[in-house]
């Protein structure tokens, strides 16, 4: 924590002829996501809140977001925090009211900002009306709005080895559940509290429509889809491959791209969306969607989604045995990665750009240096994602450069795929509790998931009360109050980014193309429409890089860009310096006139 200021200069000439699709608003916007229970909290019961939000809604105008993604406050019995609903149309209590929440929309609509739901349909609650009944007995009407199925031929219900299929969950453990009262099983993609629906059925497709539409009656301009890409089973559900190392069958290409899915999303955007008067916006988030795949969700004639959540470039830290396996990044396999989305969508298509959200632990920790370079490497990762094509996300306390967190014993944590992996590993699996702890430590979701540091008051400001889960003890130094205003904050670079997309159309537009795909350390891309061209530099590293005399590809004209004007630089300006040295993690965008 020992950098000096990042400096910004100014915009450049912008292409103002040159507007944009109306229809197509997003593709110069930013979204912000808010995790409600650790945004802000109102009324001191340690979980944040709706009122919360609102109080804190001049955060967000003057960082200049354009669309909120909130991420789920309906009712819940928060077992994996409230991506298990309860009822789709009550807030949960511990967020607030509907009267809040209408609250809530009229204060974003009226700075000018939109507001998105998160809508997670793959699955319901155990404790939803909808699974009780379906749960009640086997003849009852609703028993197929879930996947429940008998014990494999053979097997006896309930004991190891009968479940219907093999499939491992994303919580640990079987995604099968064994009903003692109806003698079936049910299926649980997540925990066995979040049983999946069953989107073959007509009557629970209708129920979702209906209920979307009474959410955009209620004033939201759309949707974030929770893992809806897992919506269309094979409905014969085979097993799936068990690899080497595992327990269970991998029933991903069962469930991960179904036969029906392109069919589901295309009847939604009819029953929902076609004929509504208003600007809306789809997001789709989808665990290993391929870039083909997300082309034809994409595309706007299919009308299906309007962009998609993927994950590829945040699975290259990944081991061999899986996230909970960690390796170092290869920068040329980030470049890579970027570059066959940036190309695969050129066309048709379009892509969320995101380090951060509640479900991946903090980038500055992750993919920076968060002790020696912690601004600077912050900036530098805001400012490498920034200028790509696509809509950019910032996490909550992204923009004040929130860290990973110090936990220490595994009652720390709160996540529950964090604390079934914990019970799995160790008791199932035989693992030494301190390594299993070790790898949790840097890659749980609770890193994300910790409050906002506001201030340097206790608690760092976000409540008045004992908070859900420990505030990071590094909010004394790093929070909102001490980076609104402040020259050369975190914050106000990423409000100097966000404004850039705004105005700078080659940035929301421009054609993309990656230099130096070999380098180690160095992230080069150029962006470029019409006779405007946009040369991104960033630094991965410790050391220091001279771009020019780099020799694998020659920078071309590399005499015209070193003494090029900057548009945006996380160091500050120094005169006479040759724009292509460059510093520990610094960025600097370099903006020139094509003849
Ligand atoms: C993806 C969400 O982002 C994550 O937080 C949640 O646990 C799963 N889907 C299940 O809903």
């Amino acid at each position: 924590m020992n950098d000096s200021m990042p400096d910004v200069l100014g915009a450049g000439e912008t292409d103002s002829d040159d507007t944009p699709d109306d229809s197509a608003w997003w593709q110069s916007s930013v979204v912000y996501q808010i995790y409600p229970r650790s945004f802000a909290d109102s009324n001191g019961d340690g979980i944040g809140d709706l009122r919360g939000i609102i109080a804190r809604l001049d955060h967000l105008e003057i960082l200049g977001v354009d669309i909120i993604w909130l991420s789920p406050i309906y009712a819940s019995p928060h077992d994996d925090n409230g991506y298990d609903i309860s009822d789709y149309r009550a807030i949960d209590p511990v967020f607030g009211t509907l009267e809040d929440f209408d609250l809530l929309v009229a204060e974003v609509h009226r700075r000018g900002m939109t507001l998105l739901m998160d809508l997670v349909v793959n699955h319901t609650s155990d404790e939803h009306p909808w699974f009780v009944e379906s749960a009640s007995s086997r003849d009852n009407p609703k028993r197929d709005w879930y996947w429940w199925r008998p014990a494999r031929t053979g097997g006896i219900g309930g004991e190891p080895g009968a479940e219907p299929t093999n499939w491992g969950s994303f919580f640990s453990g079987s995604t099968w559940e064994f009903d003692e009262a109806s003698g079936e099983y049910y299926l649980h993609l997540f925990s066995r509290k979040q049983p999946d629906l069953n989107w073959e059925n007509a009557d629970v497709r209708e129920a979702v429509y209906e209920m979307m539409r009474w959410w955009l009656d209620r004033g939201v301009d759309g949707f974030r889809m929770d893992v809806i890409n897992l919506i269309s089973k094979d409905p014969a559900l085979p097993d799936g491959v068990i690899a080497p190392d595992k327990h269970y069958g991998d029933g991903f290409p069962h469930y991960g791209y179904g036969p029906r899915i392109h069919e589901f999303l295309h009847e939604m955007h009819e029953r929902v969306f076609a004929g509504r008067v208003g600007r809306f916006l789809t997001v789709g988030e989808m665990p290993g969607v391929t870039v083909e795949q997300a082309r034809r969700f994409t595309d706007p004639a299919r009308r299906e989604l309007d962009m998609v959540f993927q994950f590829e470039h945040v699975g290259l830290d990944y081991g061999p045995s899986g996230k909970w396996d960690p390796r170092p990044l290869d920068v040329r396999e980030l470049k890579a990665s970027f570059a066959r989305w940036q190309e695969g969508l050129a066309k048709v298509g379009w892509n969320s750009l995101y380090w951060n959200n509640h479900d991946q632990p903090r980038a500055v920790s992750r993919f920076g240096d968060d002790r020696l370079y912690w601004a600077k490497s912050a900036t530098m990762l805001a400012t490498v994602l920034h200028f790509q094509r696509g809509t950019p996300y910032v996490y909550q306390g992204e923009e004040l450069g929130m860290t990973n967190v110090p936990f220490g014993g595994i009652s720390d944590f709160r996540d529950i795929e964090s604390l079934n992996y914990f019970a799995e590993a160790i008791e199932e699996l035989g693992g030494e509790p301190e390594s299993v702890l070790h790898s949790i430590r840097h890659i749980s979701r609770d890193n994300a998931r910790t409050p906002i540091q506001w201030s340097d008051e206790p608690q760092a400001g976000f409540t008045a009360g004992s908070p859900w889960i420990a505030v990071n003890p590094n909010y004394p130094t790093i929070n909102a109050q001490s980076q609104h205003g402040r020259a050369g904050s975190i914050f106000e670079f990423y409000r100097t980014l966000i404004a850039l997309r705004h105005t700078d159309p080659v940035i929301s537009r421009g054609t993309f193309e990656l230099l130096y795909p070999e380098h180690r350390t160095l992230v080069a891309y150029t962006r470029t429409l019409k006779n405007r061209q946009l040369l991104v530099l960033a630094n991965f590293g410790n050391g220091h890089l001279e771009v020019g005399e780099l020799s694998d590809i020659e920078l071309p004209e590399a005499d015209a860009w070193r003494t090029a004007p900057t548009l945006i630089d996380n160091y500050p300006a120094n005169e006479g310096i040759d724009n292509l040295v460059l510093a520990p993690w610094q960025a600097r965008v370099l903006t020139r006139c094509l003849r």
